[in-house]
């Protein structure tokens, strides 16, 4: 029997050896199940949750805090040290004050509404692709398709004007790649000074815009159901997480789909496959690999317990891919049974913008393979650069030709 107190040599996080698989190094971590210890990049040791009963377990349990102002919170990356004690909205506070901001975002993120804006995904999507088009090949897909195409919905959505999209994609890179802990957090004060500008002039209007901040602006500001701070990190959460995470996975997606052909061609076949391929290249891909939590009391599981102060992370890529729920996890099947992945999170933070997200992904996909039936590669793919493993998952860029 495995000893699952004994510090664990692996280090947490790591970069992938493929793109759309978990870092080889974490290989050891399946046959320790549910839960092993590693090693930060501080060499604190925390909990890393690696079974799916017990990630679903324990992220419906309130002992585990997202409280990032927590002094025991962990933190994967110097950047994300230096961003802890900054005041953030709705992925880093806790009940209660989370119960009041999820509730007022709710409804700009149903199913409903995500269903209410696929006409203006569409119309987006055909607009990119046509202009890469008629550039001719090949193209850079991350650029010219990829970030743009939910860049321009979340800005629709929210009321953010895309004309700006130079400057907070670029502070959003360095959010969450930035080199050091200072610019992650020079670029955190750039989002805000910038979203505080922008409030500003919402509120000078006498005829409100229709994004999801002027009702925000022209409602819960006014009433004082949120103040301006509280206001300020909801938008920069709601911006960064809106855009970088599906534009991740449309390139992702795309390079998977690409070095996939079986699944590709069955997919062309059958497109009502689709919402089930786009779930299982979540499941899959998993871009979002550790969600971070602290233990504010003691919890026993497993035989094991996790004390109070004690650091956690839920590795969704290694969740993701456990045997004991999902047959032959490393291959890509778009029958299988995928919905309860842990991909977008579960419990009370599990992913506001997942309706949106899935009918971007769905229609940025199938528009692509669709419009372009000969999309192949432009290079050989182990020199296309793919991103590090202490960020969001995804390609670097994606040269690609028809
Ligand atoms: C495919 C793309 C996406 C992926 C993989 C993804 C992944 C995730 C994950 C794993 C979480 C939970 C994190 C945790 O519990 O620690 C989360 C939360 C969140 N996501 Fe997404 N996300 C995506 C797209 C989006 C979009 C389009 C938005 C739009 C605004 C968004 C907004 C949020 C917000 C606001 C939260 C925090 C929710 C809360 O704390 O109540 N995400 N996302």
């Amino acid at each position: 029997m495995t000893d699952m107190t004994a510090p664990h040599t692996v280090a947490f996080p790591q970069n992938r050896t493929c793109p759309y698989h978990p870092p080889t190094a974490y290989d050891p971590l399946r046959d320790t199940r549910p839960l092993a210890r590693v090693t930060l990049y501080d060499g604190r040791e925390v909990w890393l949750v690696t079974g799916h009963g017990l990630a679903r377990t324990l992220l419906a349990d309130p002992r585990l805090s997202s409280d990032r102002t927590r002094p025991d919170f962990p933190a994967p990356t110097a950047r994300f040290a230096g961003l802890v004690k900054r005041k953030s909205a709705l992925l880093g506070v806790d009940d209660p004050e989370h119960r009041v901001q999820r509730r007022m975002m709710v409804p700009s993120f149903t199913l409903r509404r995500a269903a209410e804006l696929r006409p203006e995904i569409q119309r987006i999507v055909d607009e990119r692709l046509d202009a890469m088009i008629d550039r001719g090949a090949p193209a850079e897909l991350v650029s010219a398709f990829a970030l743009p195409v939910p860049s321009m919905v979340i800005c629709a959505l929210l009321g953010v004007p895309y004309a700006d999209h130079d400057f907070f994609e670029g502070q959003s890179r360095r959010l969450l790649r930035g080199p050091t802990a200072e610019d992650t957090m020079d670029a955190r004060d750039q989002l805000e000074v910038y979203f505080g500008e922008l409030i500003d002039r919402k509120q000078k209007q006498s005829e409100p815009g229709d994004g999801v901040l002027d009702d925000l602006v022209h409602q819960q500001l006014r009433d004082g159901a949120l103040d301006r701070e509280e206001l300020i990190a909801l938008a920069t959460i709601l911006l960064v997480a809106g855009h970088e995470t599906t534009a991740n996975m449309i390139s992702l997606g795309t390079f998977t789909l690409l070095q996939h052909p079986d699944r590709l061609a069955e997919l062309r076949a059958d497109p009502g496959l689709m919402p089930a391929a786009v779930e299982e290249l979540m499941r899959m891909l998993s871009i979002a690999d550790g969600m971070l939590r602290v233990a504010v009391e003691d919890i026993e599981v497993d035989g094991q317990t996790i004390s109070a102060g004690s650091g956690v992370v839920l590795s969704t890529s290694v969740i993701n891919r456990d045997e004991a729920v999902y047959a032959d996890p490393d291959s890509l099947d778009w029958h299988r049974p995928t919905r309860h992945h842990v991909a977008f999170g579960f419990g009370i933070h599990q992913c506001l913008g997942q309706n949106l997200a899935r009918a971007e992904m769905e229609i940025a996909l199938r528009t692509l393979f669709t419009r372009l039936p000969t999309l192949r590669l432009a290079v050989p793919a182990e020199e296309i650069p793919f991103k590090p493993g202490d960020t969001i998952q995804g390609m670097l860029e994606l040269p690609v030709t028809w």
